[in-house]
């Protein structure tokens, strides 16, 4: 198939791909609002009954259980925080993205969810060195849904990832995602960004999603976010949770020195932190899964 083909192939799936449920669009929607309580929060989740059965259930999961049991949403959701929460209500309703198996990265679902958990818990923690001081929540949001691009292009690179991987040694292709455009004439940034955009979903995390491994190429006034994603990224992979065959196959751009005020002893801290709250909300997740 030639490339021009596989691509209308790719945008044809992006326009067949399932939409994520009216919670999810007005979740996130309420997240943008820098003004919303945690109430607001509430009163969306509590429209889906086995959504908020789930955020109950991992709330008095051993990892976040205190000695007396909770029984209301907006006790489990002051107890977690609503950015936990809301990755939570991500997980559970977006499972055409998460309970994929990416085989062209040789990455599995669990493998796929840890990278965007950990991104995710990075944004929030880079956000607050950022220039303009831009939303955790946003942050946070963003770091989940980077790379959703990957459930879709998935299928397409699997049969030629040594042919990918011959062209990075050979230096053809400078990063992982130009091997992607090299092969199928897009990329899983753009394929994202093409899904968010069918979505509707608000445009700094159009821009997030799009331009998280060539920050530099977008407008200004969407460096901070944009920046802060791409450093959550790489920082999800240096903490050990890459996404399989591309990890570490990105450059990190060093301009984010001019967006993002972060010395090495904070990013070591953060390490460290984004390690511990990692392996507390992955625990309690999957032990719901489970049972
Ligand atoms: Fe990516
Ligand atoms: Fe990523």
């Amino acid at each position: 198939m030639e490339k021009s083909q596989i691509k209308d192939t790719i945008i044809a799936r992006v326009e067949d791909f399932g939409v994520p449920p009216d919670i999810i669009l007005r979740l996130i929607a309420v997240i943008q609002d820098k003004t919303h309580t945690i109430h607001n929060v509430v009163d969306i989740i509590q429209s889906d009954p086995s959504l908020t059965a789930r955020i109950l259930r991992v709330a008095n999961s051993a990892a976040f259980c205190r000695k007396t049991p909770i029984n209301t949403l907006s006790r489990a959701v002051i107890q977690m925080g609503e950015r936990i929460v809301t990755g939570i209500a991500l997980d559970f309703c977006m499972k055409q993205v998460y309970e994929k198996n990416l085989t062209g990265y040789n990455c599995s679902s669990e493998d796929f969810w840890a990278h965007s958990l950990m991104t995710a818990i990075a944004a929030r923690e880079i956000s607050r060195h950022t220039n303009n001081n831009i939303s955790p929540d946003i942050a946070y949001t963003a770091g989940i849904l980077h790379d959703i691009g990957k459930a879709i292009i998935s299928e397409f690179i699997v049969d030629n990832n040594t042919l990918m991987q011959d062209w990075l040694d050979k230096g053809e292709v400078g990063d992982f995602l130009a091997a992607e455009k090299q092969l199928v004439d897009t990329d899983h940034a753009e394929v994202g960004w093409m899904m968010a955009s069918k979505w509707k979903f608000p445009e700094e995390l159009l821009n997030a999603i799009r331009y998280h491994h060539n920050p530099n190429n977008v407008e200004e006034k969407f460096r901070d976010i944009v920046f802060c994603i791409h450093l959550a990224d790489i920082t999800a992979m240096i903490a050990g949770k890459g996404t399989g065959i591309d990890s570490f196959i990105y450059d990190l751009d060093s301009n984010y020195v001019n967006y993002i005020d972060l010395g090495e002893n904070e990013l070591s801290f953060i390490l460290l932190k984004i390690q511990e709250e990692f392996v507390q909300i992955i625990e309690s997740i999957r032990v719901v899964k489970e049972t």
